[in-house]
């Protein structure tokens, strides 16, 4: 980990993009065939058509890792001094996954773990991340948001199976000051924990314990549960009030918002969230029709698909908004940075990266000099 100085600058600069989606698609056809639901239900009352899934024995951490590399890349390839990753599907409940997501980036050693804020833990992390180099502890943070829904959502609910899918984005941020291009701030993050049952998983922590009298979870308290249309009003609520206020902190108008980039909940939603804003509908940033809901991913993963089809362009002013279970939510701003062409979520992965402790892995020292 870096040591504070108190000459640190104190700003964060987003200064590299990238994503990753599984192959694998699941189309509303497929889902249609197996679950008492139709494409026109699913594209009229969502706007999804597509979501991507996970494979067995792929888990969160290896589309985080191709997300991470990705935006590492983008970023000049200077190694991150920390990594975090906003998640609900964690690899496993103990450890975090972030480690894990270091070390198979070669970055063993430095400073990694888990944000946990459901869909908004992409915001979190950026305020973290941005917490970390205001006080000179990293220069240099990798964030990443990745979530694999298919692996906690039951295959037999037609409203969560339809909704949510796979993926990772990431951002890597570096010190810098308030003025050039790409600083993020200021933020506007809240909760309220009075609405924990509306977006839950109920089972697998200490309160239905996995070792206890219960015994571990069978039932369907192990998978994710979510109250559709309570969610619905509050995510509309929520996202449109921080936005407001986060753009009331900045000072800026309506004209200054260029592109709307929100947590990809529901195509009903977002048109909602820009019409309370008194936005126009071009302005908002949405991919929910290839990726569907990608969790703490979907953020990122809606930047690089704005960027690759080239809308984002250098000093355009960019609102970042999200909500999810906690209840939480969160906003920021940006002035779009310069950055090299980003190559889009769904093209192919680079050869995995294998675990550690996998024969013939190198150590991270042998691969991170
Ligand atoms: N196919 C067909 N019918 C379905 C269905 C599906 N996939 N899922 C639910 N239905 C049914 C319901 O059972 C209900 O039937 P009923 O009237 O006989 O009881 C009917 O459709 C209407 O359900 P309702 O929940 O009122 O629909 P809705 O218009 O609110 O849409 C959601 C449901 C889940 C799409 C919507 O509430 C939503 O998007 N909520 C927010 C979800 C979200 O963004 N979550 C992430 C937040 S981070």
């Amino acid at each position: 980990m870096a040591q504070t100085s108190p000459s640190a600058p104190s700003v964060a600069v987003l200064c590299g993009l990238g994503g990753w989606v599984p192959p694998r698609i699941v189309d509303n056809a497929e889902l249609s065939a197996r679950l008492d639901t139709t494409d026109a239900w699913i594209t009229e009352r969502t706007g999804i058509r597509h979501r991507r899934h996970i494979e067995p024995g792929q888990a969160t951490s290896d589309l985080a890792v191709e997300a991470g590399r990705r935006a590492v890349r983008s970023a000049g390839g200077a190694p991150p001094d920390a990594v975090l990753v906003a998640t609900t599907t964690p690899d496993r409940p103990c450890p975090a996954t972030a480690p894990v997501v270091a070390a198979r980036l070669g970055l063993a050693g430095v400073p990694a773990f888990d944000v946990a804020a459901v869909c908004t833990g992409f915001l979190y992390a950026l305020a973290t991340a941005s917490g970390l180099l205001a006080t000179g502890a990293a220069r240099r943070v990798l964030v990443i948001g990745a979530d694999a829904y298919s692996t906690i959502v039951d295959p037999g609910d037609r409203t969560n199976a339809v909704i949510f899918g796979d993926g990772a984005g990431a951002v890597v941020l570096r010190s810098g000051s308030p003025e050039e291009l790409g600083a993020l701030g200021p933020f506007d993050l809240g909760s309220d924990g009075a609405g924990e049952d509306l977006i839950t998983v109920r089972a697998g922590g200490s309160r239905q314990r996995s070792a206890g009298d219960d015994g571990p979870p069978a039932g369907p308290e192990r998978f994710f549960e979510m109250h559709g249309r309570a969610v619905y009003r509050h995510a509309v609520v929520r996202m449109s009030g921080s936005a407001r206020a986060v753009l009331d902190a900045a000072d800026w108008k309506s004209d200054t918002v260029a592109h709307v980039v929100p947590h990809q909940a529901n195509l009903r939603i977002l048109r909602s969230v820009v019409e309370h804003l008194g936005l126009p509908e071009e302005r908002l940033v949405t991919n929910i029709r290839d990726l569907g809901n990608t969790g703490a991913a979907s953020v990122p993963l809606a930047l690089c698909d704005a960027a690759a089809d080239g809308r984002l362009t250098p000093g355009d002013g960019v609102l970042l908004t999200a909500f999810g279970g906690g209840l939480t939510w969160g906003s920021c701003v940006l002035r779009w940075p310069a950055l090299p062409p980003t190559v889009r979520p769904a093209t192919p992965a680079d050869p995995p990266t294998p675990r550690p402790g996998t024969p013939g892995t190198p150590t991270p020292k042998e691969q991170h000099p």
